[in-house]
């Protein structure tokens, strides 16, 4: 009835020519088709958040559970890692890092190289109890990442490590004056370092970057004294030789 109220009517226009209709029926129930068929921000919003959650759940699911993100894992998705980063480093000596190595199940599993601690907790099958690198858990065993000796170097001892990639003087009747000798030896020294380097280099390296491990912190107080650490037997073993690199050259 209302609306019938409010149809202008044809006299009331007449004297403004032909007769309009701009909001009649057909107007308005466009309208209301219009509305009934738009799209909103919030079905927009509501359509990307399903196919997120969908994606998630795919990614979730072929991963084994791994990721939702189809591997990707940035470190603010990894709960360890912000409430470590949360928390701030930790900063331990060797004597109390050495808890940290997986025997008590309540704390982290720690690998220290070069004075870096890394969290490796979510490898326990390696380095935790009965795993084949248990022996790097709960200390900083830089020497043995060089050497390999796995039994005698779990030291982070890395005096006169370089000597492994010293050649053998085996050669005696070699035609160099003395000085002569001095710079090859002072050139060998320093690449036998850089090659030290490179080795501790490539595996805080490793850790560093590996999906699933995090730095976490420092040791300190870790200093060496005394004697300098003997080179094993296996790394003795693996030292090139003066004659062979004559033979070579
Ligand atoms: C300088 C010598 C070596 C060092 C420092 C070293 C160190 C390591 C480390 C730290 C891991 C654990 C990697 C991870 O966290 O995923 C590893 C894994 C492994 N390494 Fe070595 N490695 C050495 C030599 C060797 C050699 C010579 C072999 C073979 C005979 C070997 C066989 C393996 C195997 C099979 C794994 C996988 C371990 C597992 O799944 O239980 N490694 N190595």
């Amino acid at each position: 009835m209302s609306e019938l109220r409010q149809r202008p009517t044809a006299t009331s226009n007449s004297s403004n020519g032909p007769v309009k209709e701009p909001h009649s029926r057909q107007q308005s129930s466009n309208d209301e088709i219009d509305r009934d068929h738009g799209i909103s921000l919030l079905d927009i919003i509501r359509v990307i958040v399903t196919l997120l959650i969908a994606c998630g759940g795919l990614s979730y699911y072929m991963t084994s559970s791994e990721s939702v993100m189809w591997g990707y894992r940035p470190w603010y998705t990894r709960w360890p890692v912000v409430k470590q980063w949360v928390q701030g480093p930790v900063i331990l000596t060797p004597s109390q890092l050495s808890v940290y190595n997986g025997t008590d199940t309540n704390l982290p599993l720690y690998v220290a190289v070069n004075g870096t601690i890394f969290d490796v907790s979510e490898n326990r099958m390696i380095y935790g109890p009965g795993g084949s690198y248990n022996f790097f858990a709960g200390r900083d065993a830089t020497r043995a990442f060089v050497t390999g000796c796995f039994k005698e170097d779990l030291t982070a001892d890395m005096r006169g490590v370089e000597i492994m990639f010293l050649p053998v003087e085996d050669v005696e009747d070699e035609v160099m004056t003395s000085a002569q000798k001095k710079i090859r030896r002072e050139q060998e020294l320093r690449a036998a370092r850089a090659r030290v380097e490179g080795a501790v280099k490539r595996w805080t390296g490793f850790f560093a970057n590996h999906e699933k491990y995090f730095e976490a912190g420092r040791v300190v107080d870790g200093g060496v004294d005394g004697e300098p650490w003997p080179l094993c037997e296996s790394a003795q073993k693996q030292r090139p030789k003066r004659s062979a690199m004559v033979e070579q050259s």
